[in-house]
């Protein structure tokens, strides 16, 4: 996730891109770039670091243009450095080029490039379009956007201008947010709203696949064809701070719905084109490392820890291989019993939670070769691990945890297929199978946040009580402790999970009449004993919320409410099911009145012991 941000008009565009990269910074802040046309050049300046890096090289100084784009990085390919900055121009710098998203077939189209004489001065996937511009020109800005965007396959969001068509800022979307702002004379275009509120609150909301060429005094639409389109235009209502959750009321929410998104680009150039194999191009593991691990010990921390108690069991049933998961802070202190072809596993959404770092460490003391799964790029948990496989949530604002963890799963599940697959325990057939209902994750997750308002009634009905359970078996109990720590963090409401045959050796104590239970039902194998449970807590009082398979007629009898969710196989079920609970969890806290962004006693990031 990065913002982009562009304007034409008769401002000073260095000023108004300034302002517009301060408003986009919660999307990506490790370095950032502008270029502005100049008296017939594209001139750039670019910097590592966050935009107060770039305020700071500038030195006072303008560029002094009219016509501009800018960018604030959050890293995907290629470390944050001055080099890896946006903009990116190709060899002639005729051309600016600012991107959101991911270009998954851009080694194929670098090499191609590089064959033609190209010179590269950046490792990001961005650059190939500066450089596909140059060799696809055809004199006019517009349409050699339309043919460089027959060649590209991703996600994104772009903004682009040259000095060979001056006057003229072409914007495209693709998979990842973008709007036109409409002014007096002027025009912009930027990732989100907030960019561009000072100047104008008209605004057209792009949508997948159009184009637009923006000049100063005109905004006209287009499909990837070339053919013209009508859009309406959209005026924003909402206070400042709003916008900068896009409408919603808390940032939890907005990232809880930034799900389906985080989950694609997580998988993004992560398979092969034909869908039969995971690539991971980021393990650098020795010739024959994948077939020689013998063991695995996935180590993390709170939300990260219970998206590992998901890994062990996929990985363990796709590899055979057996994985371990531990509490950082216990693990650290632990001798634990390691061979020399034990992976580590570290998973932490900030990279810097103080027990996993140390983990971490003494692991590597150890000779252990470690795994990182992060969302942080720079952070020392990536910076110290052997190997990094980076989750494409984007910044994640809300201190509770939510498309950190369900990217977290997808990085799990991308990891258990390729070792499955190096080892020759997959064949193609089952990966295709597999991969192909994970594609079909975020248009489901979608499906499910639209329940949205079914859940904020429930969950005010639950916020009265002062305690709530959450049952599962199996990979659903792994995702009730998720769903229970959800809970209890932002509602303050004691909240505990238990595998639900577990209850009846002692917490079937605490349930009391009208109590509210929240009972995962998608373990297909272990269905009737999960009904079982669910009674046994029924005839005791409880009010039973059942999260269920859609098509699942029967649990209806037994429970008094259902959420139903769209079925995929039972491994993915948490990427599903989870979304609910936080939606539970969010709407519960409101209730209560909390700030659910910021609940008490707790950080973001733990980096202390
Ligand atoms: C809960 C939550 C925390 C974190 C934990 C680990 O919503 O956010 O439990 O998951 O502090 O943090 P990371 O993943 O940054 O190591």
């Amino acid at each position: 996730m990065c913002g982009i941000v562009g304007y034409i008009g008769p401002r000073n565009a260095q000023d108004v891109l300034l302002s517009g990269l301060a408003k986009l910074e919660y999307r990506g802040y490790d370095s950032a770039g502008i270029a502005i046309y100049d008296h017939g050049e594209v001139k750039l300046a670019k910097t590592v670091g966050r935009l107060a890096a770039l305020e700071a090289k500038l030195n006072g100084a303008t560029i002094s243009g009219n016509l501009g784009i800018g960018h604030t990085r959050w890293a995907t390919h290629g470390k944050p450095s001055d080099e890896n900055a946006h903009p990116h121009a190709g060899c002639a710098s005729d051309f600016a080029v600012v991107h959101n998203g991911i270009i998954e077939n851009y080694l194929a189209l670098k090499e191609k490039l590089l064959a033609s004489g190209h010179h590269f001065a950046s490792e990001t996937d961005t650059e190939i379009i500066a450089h596909l511009l140059e060799e696809l020109w055809t004199g006019d800005l517009f349409s050699t956007v339309l043919k460089v965007l027959e060649e590209i396959r991703g996600a994104y969001a772009l903004a682009i201008m040259t000095k060979n068509d001056p006057g003229k800022l072409v914007a495209v979307r693709k998979h990842s947010p973008l709007v036109i702002g409409l002014g007096d004379g002027e025009n912009f275009c930027a990732s989100d709203i907030p960019a561009i509120l000072e100047y104008t609150r008209d605004v057209l909301i792009m949508e997948e696949g159009e184009i637009a060429l923006i000049t100063e005094s005109s905004v006209e639409c287009f499909d990837l064809k070339g053919n013209s389109i009508e859009k309406k235009v959209f005026q924003v209502t909402w206070d400042p701070v709003a916008a900068e959750k896009g409408g919603y009321d808390h940032y939890m929410l907005k990232e809880i719905h930034e799900q389906p998104r985080a989950v694609r680009d997580t998988m993004s150039g992560r398979l092969s084109d034909d869908g039969r194999k995971v690539m991971l191009p980021e393990l650098k593991w020795p010739e024959g490392y994948a077939q020689a691990v013998d063991r695995i010990h996935i180590v993390a921390a709170g939300t990260s820890y219970h998206a590992g108690l998901v890994g062990k069991t996929v990985i363990e049933s796709l590899t055979r291989i057996p994985v371990d998961v531990e509490i950082a802070s216990e693990y650290r202190y632990r001798d634990p019993i390691v061979t020399d072809h034990t992976l580590m596993v570290v998973i932490s959404q900030s990279g810097e939670t103080a027990d996993t770092l140390a983990a971490l460490r003494n692991s590597k003391e150890r000779g252990i070769r470690v795994l990182a799964i992060t969302n942080v790029v720079g952070s020392s948990v990536a910076r110290e691990a052997n190997d990094v496989i980076v989750t494409w949530a984007g910044p994640e604002i809300s201190v509770a945890s939510t498309k950190a963890y369900t990217t977290q799963l997808i990085a799990l599940y991308l990891l258990a297929l390729y070792l499955g697959q190096e080892r020759g325990k997959l064949d193609d057939v089952f990966v295709n199978g597999f991969l192909k209902d994970m594609k079909e994750l975020p248009d489901k997750l979608d499906e499910i946040l639209e329940s949205s308002p079914w859940i904020e009634q429930t969950a005010k009905d639950f916020a009265v009580w002062d305690d709530a359970f959450f049952l599962g078996r199996g990979i659903d109990y792994a995702v009730a402790l998720e769903g229970a720590l959800k809970y209890k963090e932002i509602s303050y409401i004691h909240a505990e999970a238990y595998p639900a045959g577990e209850l009846k050796h002692g917490t079937l104590a605490l349930i009391v009449e009208g109590v509210p239970v929240i009972a995962l039902v998608t373990e297909d194998s272990l269905y009737e004993k999960s009904v079982s449970n669910i009674k046994e807590v029924k005839a005791r009082g409880a009010h039973v919320l059942a999260i269920a398979w859609a098509g699942d007629e029967e649990i209806g009898k037994s429970v008094d409410r259902v959420l139903y969710i769209p079925r995929t196989r039972t491994a993915l079920a948490p990427v599903l099911m989870v979304a609910p609970l936080q939606l539970l969890a969010y709407y519960a806290s409101v209730a209560r009145g909390n700030d659910v962004d910021k609940p008490r006693n707790l950080a973001k990031s733990v980096t202390v012991e």
